[in-house]
C-alpha cells in the first residue's frame, strides 16, 4: 500500500524560509521574473506577465500538492518577502534534481546557498535518493559556486544540452550529490 504522502513542509534555519506557494505570491513572482538575468538563465516567458507569475504559483502548489515534486516560496525567515524560488523535480526513482532562482536585489548574501542546502538536508532526511543533480549554463559561474558551497560536486560537462532562446546549443555544466552506500 502506498503510504499517505504527508502535506509539503516550511524549511528553514533562521535566515531564510522554504514554504509553499500561495496565490498572493504572484505579483512578487512577477516582478522579480522582469529580471534579464533570470530570463537568460531560465526558460521563463517573454515578456514575463502577471498571468505568468499566477499560473507558476498555482502549477507548482498543484504539483507539490500530488508530489513526488516539491516546489517552494525562498522568503525572508522574519518577514516573510519573497526572496526566490527552489525546486525539486523528483525524485524518479533513485534521482532528483534541483533548480532555483533569486530575485535580483537578494542575491549576493548567501540565500540560494542556504535555500539548497535546506532542501537537500531535507530530500537526505525524507528520501531514499542516491543521486541529486543540478545543472547549469556553463556561461552561469555563479550559480556553479551556489553548488559548490552546498556540497555538490561538478561531475562534467554536457555538450549542446540545452538550446537558447535563438536556439543555439549551450553546453551544461552538470553538479551532482552522491549518496552512496558506506
Ligand atoms: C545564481 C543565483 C541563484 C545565485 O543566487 P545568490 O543568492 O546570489 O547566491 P548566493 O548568495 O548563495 O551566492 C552569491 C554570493 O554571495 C556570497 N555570500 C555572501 N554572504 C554569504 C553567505 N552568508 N553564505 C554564502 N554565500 C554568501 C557568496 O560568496 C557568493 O559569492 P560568488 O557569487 O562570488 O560566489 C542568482 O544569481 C540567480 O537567480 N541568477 C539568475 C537565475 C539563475 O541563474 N538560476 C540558476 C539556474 S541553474
Amino acid at each position: 500500500m502506498t503510504e499517505p504522502r504527508s502535506p509539503q513542509p516550511t524549511l528553514t534555519d533562521g535566515v531564510i524560509t522554504l514554504r509553499p506557494w500561495r496565490p498572493d505570491d504572484a505579483q512578487a513572482v512577477f516582478e522579480a521574473c522582469q529580471d534579464p538575468e533570470i530570463a537568460r538563465f531560465i526558460p521563463i516567458p517573454q515578456p514575463y506577465r502577471l498571468e505568468d507569475g499566477a499560473w507558476f504559483v498555482a502549477h507548482a502548489a498543484e504539483e507539490s500538492a500530488a508530489g513526488p515534486s516539491a516546489h517552494f516560496a525562498i522568503v525572508d525567515a522574519l518577514t516573510d518577502r519573497l526572496l526566490g524560488s527552489i525546486s525539486r523535480h523528483g525524485p524518479n526513482g533513485h534521482r532528483a534534481m534541483i533548480g532555483y532562482w533569486v530575485a535580483a536585489e537578494a542575491r549576493g548574501r548567501g540565500v540560494a546557498t542556504r535555500a539548497v542546502r535546506l532542501l537537500v538536508d531535507w530530500t537526505m532526511a525524507t528520501t531514499d535518493v542516491i543521486r541529486l543533480e543540478l545543472y547549469t549554463d556553463v556561461a552561469n559561474e555563479r550559480s556553479g559556486r551556489v553548488a559548490l558551497r552546498a556540497g555538490f560536486e561538478l561531475e562534467g560537462i554536457r555538450r549542446a544540452w540545452d538550446l537558447d532562446r535563438a536556439g543555439r546549443p549551450i553546453d551544461a555544466a552538470f553538479y551532482v550529490l552522491l549518496r552512496l552506500p558506506g
